[in-house]
């Protein structure tokens, strides 16, 4: 994909500071550390537009960043991950309301992008997010992460692995890595066809 423009548009603590711009937005979510950053990153060449951190936690604001690849003018979400428990309750509450303020009201959101690290099983947080996606008609994808951290052997075996967790599901899992580039033109191929869609 040719990028043409990526720029940080506004990082927003509060639903009141949401852009008004009207881009179509595609928002990245996941727990904390998954890669939602990096695969940002990666999917539009810039080695640090989103912050990335091997500290789970980094990214607490909701960050919108303006795109124009190929003819298309978009807006990535960089959404503060879920499932980090050395943060207090409190800080916890405040920051899953401002994820469901976005997700649950966001006129422009286009797709979720729920990610999940290769290594990982899913648990209830992703099974009952993208139960709560589909209720609300919000199309969603998962993207499997880090897909490098194991041997080609491996990687099939958990895919599969992963894929019979999950049951039927709209679109296929899509296996990425923000390190080896691989699976980010299927990643920018389902964005197009999710922005096509609701046009
Ligand atoms: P929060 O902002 O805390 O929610 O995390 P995040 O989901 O944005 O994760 P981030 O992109 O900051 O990445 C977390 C760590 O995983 C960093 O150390 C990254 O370098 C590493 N990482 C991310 N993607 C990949 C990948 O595809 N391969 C490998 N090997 N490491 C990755
Ligand atoms: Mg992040």
């Amino acid at each position: 994909m040719k990028i043409r423009a990526a720029d940080l548009l506004i990082s927003c603590a509060r639903e009141g500071q949401f852009p008004a711009d009207g881009l179509p937005e595609v928002a990245f979510l996941g727990r904390s550390n998954v890669g939602k950053s990096s695969l940002l990153n990666a999917l539009v060449n810039r080695k640090q537009l989103a912050r990335t951190s091997s500290t789970p936690g980094k990214t607490r604001l909701i960050h919108f960043f303006r795109i124009v690849a190929g003819e298309t003018e978009l807006a990535l979400v960089d959404l503060p991950g879920y499932g980090w428990a050395k943060v207090s309750r409190k800080e916890r509450k405040s920051w899953g309301s401002l994820i469901e303020s976005y997700l649950e009201r966001r006129a422009p959101l286009r797709l979720a992008v729920l990610l999940q690290d290769i290594r990982r099983d899913f648990s209830e947080d992703e099974t009952l997010l993208l139960e709560w996606l589909a209720e609300r008609g919000i199309p969603w994808q998962v993207v499997v992460t880090k897909s490098d951290k194991l041997k080609p052997m491996r990687r099939g075996k958990r895919l599969r692995e992963l894929k019979d967790q999950l049951g039927a599901t709209p679109f296929p899992l899509i296996a990425t890595s923000s390190q080896s580039r691989q699976g980010l033109d299927d990643v920018w191929r389902r964005i197009a066809s999710s922005l096509e869609e609701s046009r």
